[in-house]
């Protein structure tokens, strides 16, 4: 997992100096969600791979940005699925944004994860590991420091509810009203990774991306997006679930299939659980 890691750091480096330097403008191209690439998107997607292609121990990779999984090693143990980056369209406002990578073993689905990372680029770059618990670090002149062990709290105080109002259904914008009522803070950037990093470093809360009646089944992807947060989440004594169940146990049919989730401290996932058990 080491030399995964280190893959990692190094095409984080990479990452950094392009999203600093790079053009913001669109590509001609559409990903297989439909979403129109930019070029730090594709430009990204490529560092990645061409490191990941490097290291013997992986057997195969699949990115948001491309259709279909890359075979890179037979003999390879672990299979990876990345969002080289999150929340691109954020960079020409220079807002933070991030990569998240799910290592799994076997398949590519929620079952068979067994590490996650993801990677905050904003004034500062931050890489967190989750493996057995949840560890953060720190780029400083070229090199990955450790800072912390990150751990939430039963409860939070900050509420970064996604999509738009006008396509929730009703109980869950009841549900998201309540919990503003109760006081939480709205803290919502559009970029799920400074969105779920400072939920983690801020003790809890909750992040929603339900599903919403022009996307039923969510806008976040399983294997990039959800399942590798989800990992995190739990590692980090929180919980992770798509309104009905825990997020790991989703099924996956299709490598880009989407999936409604909730990533929070248990006190807030527990109150959408119930909330949805009495609606859904
Ligand atoms: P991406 O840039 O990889 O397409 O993903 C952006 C995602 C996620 O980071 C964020 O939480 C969500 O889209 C925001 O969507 P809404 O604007 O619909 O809330
Ligand atoms: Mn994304
Ligand atoms: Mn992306």
């Amino acid at each position: 997992m080491q030399d995964i890691i280190k893959a990692i750091e190094e095409a984080s480096i990479k990452i950094k100096e392009l999203i600093e330097t790079g053009d913001t403008a669109k590509s001609e191209q559409e990903n297989s969600t439909g979403d129109t690439q930019l070029k730090l998107d594709i430009a990204s997607d490529v560092i990645i791979e061409d490191i990941f292609k490097t290291i013997p121990r992986i057997k195969a990779i699949v990115s948001e940005e491309q259709e279909e999984i890359v075979n890179l090693n037979k003999d390879g143990e672990y299979l990876i699925a990345y969002d080289p980056l999150d929340g691109s369209s954020l960079v020409d406002v220079n807002l933070s944004v991030g990569s998240i990578y799910g290592i799994y073993k076997d398949n590519f689905d929620a079952k068979s994860i067994i590490a996650s990372v993801y990677v905050v680029f904003g004034p500062r770059v931050e890489m967190v590991v989750a493996i057995d618990d949840v560890k953060m670090y720190r780029l400083k002149k070229g090199k990955f420091e450790f800072i912390q062990t990150i751990v939430l709290n039963e409860k939070g105080n900050l509420n970064a509810p996604g999509s738009t109002q006008n396509c929730w259904a009703p109980f869950h914008k009841e549900l998201i009203d309540d919990i503003f009522n109760d006081g939480y803070r709205l803290r919502y950037s559009g970029g799920m990774v400074p969105d779920l990093h400072q939920i983690l470093l801020k003790g809890g809360g909750l992040f929603s991306y339900p599903g919403t009646t022009d996307r039923p089944k969510g806008k976040l992807r399983q294997l990039f997006e959800v399942f590798p947060f989800a990992y995190t989440y739990e590692k980090a004594n929180g919980q992770a679930v798509d309104g009905f169940k825990r997020a790991l146990e989703v099924e996956t049919t299709h490598i880009h299939d989407t999936t409604p989730c909730f990533f929070g401290s248990n006190t807030e996932i527990n109150r959408v659980l119930e909330v949805y058990k009495k609606n859904g």
